[in-house]
């Protein structure tokens, strides 16, 4: 049998913004991310990822983590869909969302990002990209059906205006899609993301994924902004 000190062995307790996160070790499936956040543990980077390093998005390990098949499985993607992915980064997600909606805009606070995404192929007519930060969305109120994010909540320094600028150019029933993974320095929990989200306008709909790699989607509530106790504040 088991002791508790040998699962607790088993288990890496990695710090992030948002606290503590544990992992449970000993899945073989996990194998190559836990291998990667050993190395990462510590991080080198905090704040808006920079450009110079868009190749560490496109590793091939990353897949274990969330890879564009599953992102796009987890979105409520449709033919007539208008998405806008916010802080695309060299859009490793962007092609896979693309081909299955009728428009999508990448944004992101780096042009040189956005190059990058410009240059995959296969380039299609209806993926745009415009550099801005997502705290200031340079779009008409009620023009997307989905907006989502991966690996970029976290990042943002002015998040309650970002959720504030979604919920405007969200049409009605309009879905906030974000993805976190580990081993991001900036990743956030799914506790305290949707503590915030849900401040903001929205209300969970449906989370995806483990602890340490989720994917939550959030509606857009009809009602208006909930009233905030102070407390709560
Ligand atoms: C870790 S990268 C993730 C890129 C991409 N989503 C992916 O998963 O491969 C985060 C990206 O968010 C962008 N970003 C950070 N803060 C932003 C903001 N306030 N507005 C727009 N983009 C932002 C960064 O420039 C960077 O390209």
């Amino acid at each position: 049998m088991k002791s508790d000190a040998v699962v607790r062995r088993r288990d890496l307790v990695l710090p992030t913004r948002s606290g503590l996160v544990r992992l449970p070790l000993g899945q073989s499936k996990d194998k190559a991310m836990l291998e990667t956040l050993r190395k990462m543990k510590g991080g080198v980077w905090r704040g808006v990822f920079p450009h110079q390093l868009a190749f560490v998005l496109d590793l091939p390990g990353r897949g274990v983590l969330l890879s564009p098949t599953t992102l796009v499985k987890r979105l409520p993607l449709h033919p007539g869909c208008r998405a806008l992915e916010i802080g695309a980064g060299s859009g490793h997600y962007s092609i896979a969302v693309g081909t299955k909606c009728r428009r999508l805009m990448l944004l992101d606070l780096q042009p040189e990002m956005l190059r990058k995404a410009r240059a995959r192929k296969p380039v299609t007519s209806q993926i745009n990209g415009v550099a801005a930060n997502a705290s200031m969305l340079p779009f008409r109120t009620g023009s997307f059906d989905l907006v989502y994010m991966v690996t970029v909540f976290g990042e943002v320094s002015q998040q309650g205006e970002m959720l504030a600028e979604i919920r405007r150019v969200l049409a009605p029933g309009g879905v906030l899609s974000i993805s976190e993974h580990l081993p991001d320095i900036d990743f956030a929990a799914f506790s305290s993301v949707r503590r915030l989200v849900e401040r903001h306008g929205f209300e969970l709909h449906r989370r995806e994924g483990r602890p340490w790699s989720y994917t939550a989607n959030f509606s857009k509530t009809l009602s208006g902004l909930p009233t905030i106790t102070p407390s709560a504040r």
